[in-house]
C-alpha cells in the first residue's frame, strides 16, 4: 500500500519522538547536523582529534576542528623538544596556543607527552648522564610542565612507547640510565603536580592481545597493586589495511577495564598503500566503524581520538612512504566513507 504524504510525516514524527529527538529546538538542530562529538557524548564518551600549530592558520581546517570534536591533542606542541628546548628554559607557546583554541571551542585536552625516547632536544640526548642527574632532569621536566597545565588538561600521556614488540622494555635513555622504575616515578611526579589529571601509559601495536599488550597488562597490574597513580592505558591505534584488523581489540579493552583502568584509542588512523581505491576506502570505513563500536562496547573505554582528522595534515605520508589516505576527511577537507561509518557507529545504542 502506498503511504500518503501525511502518513509519512506522521511516521517520521513518531520515530523522532521515540528516539527522544523531538525534545526542543536545540535537540532538533543537533540532530539535523550531528557531529562526532555530539553523538559520542550521548554514550558518555568523547570524540577527539590531534592538531598541530602550523595548521591553525587554515580557517577551513579550524572550523571543522572546532565543531566536530570535543577533545584535542597537540600533535607536537607539548613534546620535550618544544617545551624545554634548552635545559631549564621552558617554552609554552605551542602548547598554550592549542589549549587556548580548545578552550574557546569548549573542548578538553589530552596532553601528550612527558616521557618518550623520540623528539627530545639535543642537550638531552647529546650527553652522558649519571642516573642521579637524569632523574633530576626528568623530575624537573615533568613537574614544571604538568604544573604549567594544571587544571587545563583532562589527561596526560605520561610515558609513551615504553615497550618493544616482544614485550621487553625498550632500551631508551630513560630505561638504560634509570631502569624500569622511571615509569612509576614519572607517574608519581605527574600526580603530585596535577592530582586531577588522568594519567596514561600510551603505545602503538597494543590494540590486539599479544606480547606487547600483555606487557602493559602486567605492568599496569603491578603498578596498581603498588598504589602507583595510573588511570589509563592509551592504545594509539595506528592501523594499516595491509596488516589486518586487530580482532581482539574489544577483549583487550575489557581486560584493562578489569584492572580498574580507563582505556582510550588515542591516535587513530587507518593507512593504506597508495593509490586509493573505492574498495580500500570501504574497508577503511569498516575499520573505523568497528574500532569505535569496540570502544563503545567497553564501559571504561572513555573515548576515541584520531591523529588529526584530514589527510591534508596526516603524518603518515612522511613516515610511511607510499602509504596515506589514513583519516576520515580527505585532503580537500571533504568527508570520506570513514566519516559516515563513524557517525553510524556512534548512532548505535550504548551496550553498557
Ligand atoms: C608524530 C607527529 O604527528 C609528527 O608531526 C611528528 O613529526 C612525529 O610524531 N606516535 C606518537 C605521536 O605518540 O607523538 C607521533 O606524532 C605519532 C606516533
Amino acid at each position: 500500500m502506498r503511504r500518503t504524504r501525511l502518513g509519512l510525516v506522521g511516521a517520521l514524527a513518531a520515530v523522532l519522538v521515540a528516539a527522544g529527538l523531538a525534545a526542543g529546538p536545540a535537540a532538533q538542530a543537533h540532530e539535523r547536523q550531528p557531529t562526532l562529538a555530539g553523538l559520542a557524548e550521548r554514550h558518555g564518551r568523547y570524540f577527539g582529534s590531534a592538531t598541530d600549530n602550523p595548521e591553525l592558520t587554515d580557517s577551513a581546517y579550524t572550523k571543522i576542528l572546532g565543531s566536530e570534536f570535543d577533545m584535542i591533542t597537540p600533535g607536537n606542541g607539548m613534546k620535550w623538544y618544544a617545551t624545554e628546548p634548552e635545559q631549564g628554559v621552558f617554552d609554552w607557546t605551542a602548547g598554550d596556543q592549542i589549549v587556548d583554541l580548545a578552550r574557546r571551542h569548549h573542548q578538553r585536552v589530552r596532553a601528550h607527552t612527558l616521557v618518550w625516547h623520540s623528539q627530545l632536544p639535543d642537550w638531552l640526548t647529546g650527553k652522558e648522564w649519571t642516573a642521579a642527574e637524569l632523574r633530576a632532569v626528568l623530575k624537573k621536566h615533568i613537574t614544571t610542565e604538568v604544573r604549567h597545565y594544571r587544571g587545563k588538561v583532562y589527561s596526560w600521556d605520561v610515558v609513551n612507547e615504553a615497550f618493544n614488540e616482544d614485550g621487553s622494555y625498550r632500551e631508551t635513555i630513560w630505561y638504560k640510565t634509570l631502569g624500569p622504575g622511571y615509569i612509576a616515578d614519572a607517574l608519581r611526579w605527574a600526580h603530585k603536580a596535577d592530582p586531577h589529571a588522568r594519567l596514561y601509559l600510551n603505545d602503538y601495536n597494543i590494540e590486539a592481545v599479544g606480547p606487547k599488550s600483555d606487557a602493559y597488562h602486567r605492568l599496569a597490574a603491578d603498578l596498581k597493586a603498588r598504589g602507583v597513580p595510573l588511570d589509563g592505558i592509551g592504545l594509539q591505534t595506528h592501523l594499516a589495511l595491509q596488516y589486518g584488523y586487530p580482532a581482539t581489540l574489544e577483549d583487550n579493552l575489557r581486560r584493562f577495564s578489569r584492572l580498574g583502568l580507563d582505556t582510550a584509542l588515542t591516535e587513530v588512523d587507518v593507512r593504506m598503500q597508495l593509490p586509493v581505491t573505492d574498495a580500500k576506502l570501504a574497508e577503511q570505513a569498516a575499520w573505523y566503524r568497528d574500532l569505535t563500536t569496540a570502544c563503545l562496547a567497553v564501559h571504561r573505554c572513555v573515548g576515541v581520538t584520531i591523529w588529526d582528522y584530514t589527510d591534508k595534515y596526516s603524518w603518515i605520508p612522511d613516515f610511511f612512504p607510499g602509504e596515506g589516505a589514513a583519516l576520515p576527511w580527505d585532503e580537500r577537507l571533504d568527508p570520506k566513507p570513514a566519516y559516515s561509518a563513524l557517525l553510524d557507529a556512534l548512532r548505535q545504542r550504548a551496550v553498557t
